[in-house]
């Protein structure tokens, strides 16, 4: 087993570009099955969730070549509706695959994803729109097997919850379904937006993507196309939280600063100074953290839940108490216990934590539990005093291109072992 050792204390200091996003990459490249023809997709993150998505495409028969952060697909062979259980417990998301496969080969089988490590992770919204849809869906033994016999048609779909990766999987149902698809209180975050807009650059018709209102008009072909995947903002958050901590100078290239609007203020309020350029972000970590006091995880355009962790592991050092509501995810503050064993003192009640600013971090030996929970636990032990050991790096590769090489980049002192 891998593991990350740290030891804290240097300040980071350089440049660091932000690699693309992989939650617009994941339904990205379930979206090049929907008709064949070639997709060459720029800017896609080498991280273990993008290999599991890739291993599904070839699974189902595509064609696919990686050179670097390029990724060429070509799904003109697929021959095959169903994902293996292996291959879906590899990557919880792969649920996003669902509408792709229907919309391409009117049937498609899977094992149903399950819970995770963030909780119960429901898709009773994805298949309760796929059946509005006209897709009928047998759930038996953890299996569902769907089938739309008569192709897939447009409808509305009203969501009860903006749920991101339901508004995507209608998206990719509906884009060559017959007719109009409107989805009310869709999810608005970026990558959906990104989303589309490879699937515009498809020629397919997609109005107000981003929007809380969405029209899709089915077409009854896709083209082939060249698309660059948005950078990833909650690496580019991550980065931010890194060197706040540290109290370091560095310019974070490659982000999309309008993606950030919800985070920006929280690490003002911090201290941490920032210079915001069209593509970039130059941080200047405070000399004294000080605390937030309210910081609520909501849907886009609201503070999210995946840069929770990283800004919490920040405040574990404030000069005072940080209260964070955690409201989309049960179970996500599991990486506060592993901070409290490296001396933070974080109290959680339900959907509350209280960030109790302390002096001092001390290095310790902790366990990534989940994803952000683990690039907390990098930031936290880049400003701990002495030796950290992070184990079950598994979960952090899922999310960050070699985490230990970008931030020894810039100074850290950080190894792989
Ligand atoms: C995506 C992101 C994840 C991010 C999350 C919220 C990807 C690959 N992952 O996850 O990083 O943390 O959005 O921004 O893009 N829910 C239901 N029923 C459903 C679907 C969701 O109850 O059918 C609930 C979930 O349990 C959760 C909430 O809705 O409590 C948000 O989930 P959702 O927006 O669907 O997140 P994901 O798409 O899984």
């Amino acid at each position: 087993m891998e593991r990350l050792i740290v030891k804290g204390g240097e300040r980071l200091r350089g440049e660091i570009d932000v690699h693309g996003a992989k939650n617009s990459s994941l339904p990205i490249l379930a979206a090049t099955l929907l008709c064949g023809g070639e997709t060459v997709l720029h800017n896609c993150p080498k991280l273990s969730d993008v290999d599991a998505a890739i291993k599904i495409l070839l699974y189902l028969g595509c064609d696919v070549k990686r050179y670097e952060d390029t990724v060429i697909i070509n799904s003109d062979s697929i021959n095959s509706s169903e994902i293996p259980e292996s291959l879906m417990h590899e990557m919880r998301s792969s649920i996003v695959f669902l509408g792709a496969i229907i919309s391409r080969m009117n049937k498609a089988k899977l094992s149903f994803p399950g819970g995770c490590e963030l909780g119960p992770r429901p898709i009773d919204l994805h298949i309760s729109s796929l059946k509005k849809l006209g897709v009928t869906i047998n759930e038996e033994y953890g299996t569902l097997d769907c089938e739309a016999k008569s192709g897939l048609v447009g409808t509305k779909i009203n969501l009860s919850f903006p749920s991101v990766g339901a508004t995507e999987n209608i998206m990719l149902a509906s884009v060559m379904a017959k007719g109009e698809t409107i989805i009310l209180n869709a999810a608005q975050e970026p990558e959906i937006i990104d989303l589309a807009n490879y699937l515009i650059s498809r020629g397919a018709k997609i109005k107000d993507a981003g929007k809380s209102t969405v029209i899709i008009e089915g077409v009854s072909e896709l083209k082939s196309t060249e698309y660059r995947v948005m950078p990833d903002r909650i690496v580019a958050t991550t980065y931010i939280s890194a060197v706040s901590i540290t109290g370091g100078d560095v310019l974070i290239k490659d982000v999309n600063p309008d993606d950030l609007e919800s985070v920006i203020p929280v690490f003002e309020q911090a201290g941490s100074k920032l210079k915001v350029y069209k593509d970039s972000i130059f941080v200047s970590g405070p000399s004294i953290i000080r605390p937030v006091k309210n910081i609520r995880t909501m849907p886009y355009p609201g503070f999210p839940t995946d840069a929770q962790a990283p800004i919490m592991a920040m405040l574990t050092l404030s000069s005072g108490t940080s209260v964070f509501v955690e409201n989309i995810f049960e179970s996500r503050y599991k990486h506060a216990g592993e901070l409290v064993r490296m001396g933070a003192d974080i109290k959680v009640e339900g959907k509350v934590a209280i960030v109790q600013g302390v002096e001092k971090l001390y290095g310790a030996s902790v366990e990534a539990t989940d994803l952000r929970g683990g690039a907390a636990l990098c930031i936290a032990a880049l400003a701990a005093n002495g030796e950290t050991k992070i184990n079950n790096i598994g979960h952090i590769d899922r999310g960050y291109e070699s985490i230990e090489q970008a931030l020894g980049r810039l100074g850290a002192k950080i190894v792989r072992e």
